[in-house]
């Protein structure tokens, strides 16, 4: 099972890269290919709504997303990790979401709009932090991830959610969280 993994932080070994790893290390345990992508070290600009790949699912802007989409097809599950960033997704992160509109437009042309919402792609997970306690802080991101991996045509199956972690290394002091990550990792290969 081919497993990618998205580093959404722009803080390297950060809380959210710590799940992340956890959760590969599982998934890898667990006979996984694993293989993961950092989009904050990668140049990937924003969706600009040109309409190019309306007809082709092709995007016709050209930097680093184009390495990327074959990353996301390829994928059999996908865990995206990411902090909050005001209740949503580091623009970086955004940008790479935005970008797959391309990939919306191909499921549309592959698969007619009868087809489409097979969630034949595979699995999506998220693993998601923040600094703050509120009941809703991550709903948004939430929404944003699962029509993310809509536009994949892969199912959005939750993740794991870490409140109250702020400074770089706060997340070792979470134990339980850390085991959650790895736990996850080894479920979703199963
Ligand atoms: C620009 C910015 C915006 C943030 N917005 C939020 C927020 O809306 N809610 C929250 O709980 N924490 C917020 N935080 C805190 C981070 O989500 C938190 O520190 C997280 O643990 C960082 O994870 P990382 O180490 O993986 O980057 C924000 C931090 C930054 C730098």
């Amino acid at each position: 099972m081919k497993v990618l993994g998205i580093y959404g932080s722009p803080r390297e070994g950060g809380n959210t890269d710590r799940l992340l790893e956890q959760a590969l290390n599982g998934a890898q345990s667990a006979g996984a290919e694993v293989s993961a992508i950092r989009p904050c070290d990668l140049h990937i600009s924003g969706c600009i709504e040109c309409a190019g790949c309306d007809e082709t699912g092709e995007c016709v802007v050209e930097d680093d997303m184009g390495a990327v989409y074959p990353q996301l097809l390829e994928a059999e599950v996908i865990i995206l990790a990411a902090p909050m960033f005001f209740y949503g997704f580091p623009a970086q992160v955004k940008a790479l979401i935005d970008r797959c509109q391309a990939m919306w437009c191909r499921r549309r042309l592959n698969k007619g709009p009868q087809g489409m919402k097979q969630y034949d792609g595979g699995k999506g997970y998220v693993i998601l932090a923040g600094a703050t306690k509120g009941a809703n802080l991550f709903e948004g991101a939430k929404l944003t991830a699962k029509y993310f991996f809509d536009a994949l045509d892969m199912s959005f199956e939750d993740g794991v959610y870490v409140k109250a972690v702020e400074e770089k290394g706060a997340v070792e002091k979470r134990p339980d969280a850390l085991e959650e990550a790895r736990l996850l990792g080894k479920k979703v290969v199963e």
